[in-house]
């Protein structure tokens, strides 16, 4: 390669690699704006976060226990812990960006999530009473 062509090649290669990662940074972007979940907010209250928050409710006054529901208990308080996460992101429908966009929402969402880390240690630890509280503001 001669100089005058090194000297066209270096500017052209470096524009090349700056478009690249120019496009790299767009389509993540995009990626990220266009992130939905798949069913609308009303869906994931009935069939995830009420769900799995229902039997979390009755255990607080159900006393006797298996370890197999013990179990199952910690899997659905799991369920509402990323359940609460899960809200943070808009749904199908295009009112729900506004709902997920208010701070309140989001600190709403947030409250259930540690609510349902509490339940999940009350259950690992098999404590009707830490179940009980679990739901208390922290
Ligand atoms: C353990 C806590 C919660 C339970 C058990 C629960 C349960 C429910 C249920 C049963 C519905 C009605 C679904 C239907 O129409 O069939 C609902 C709707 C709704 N919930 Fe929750 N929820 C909880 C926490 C939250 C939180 C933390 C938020 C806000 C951050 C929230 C916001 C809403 C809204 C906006 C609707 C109406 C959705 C719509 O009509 O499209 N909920 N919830």
């Amino acid at each position: 390669m001669n100089s005058i062509s090194r000297a066209v090649h270096k500017p052209v290669l470096t524009l090349v690699a700056l478009l690249f990662l120019l496009g790299g940074c767009i389509q993540q972007a995009s990626q990220q704006e266009e992130f939905r979940l798949p069913i609308s907010i009303n869906e994931a209250m009935a069939s995830l976060i009420n769900h799995s928050a229902d039997p979390i409710w009755v255990a607080a006054w159900k006393n006797s226990r298996s370890d197999e529901d013990w179990r199952e208990l910690e899997h659905l308080a799991r369920q509402l812990q990323v359940g609460g996460a899960l809200i943070t992101i808009p749904g199908t429908g295009p009112v729900y960006t506004m709902w997920t966009g208010r701070t309140e929402w989001v600190e709403y969402a947030e409250e259930l999530s540690a609510a349902a880390g509490r339940a999940v240690n009350a259950a690992r630890s098999k404590d009707v009473e830490l179940i009980a509280r679990a739901g208390e503001l922290s």
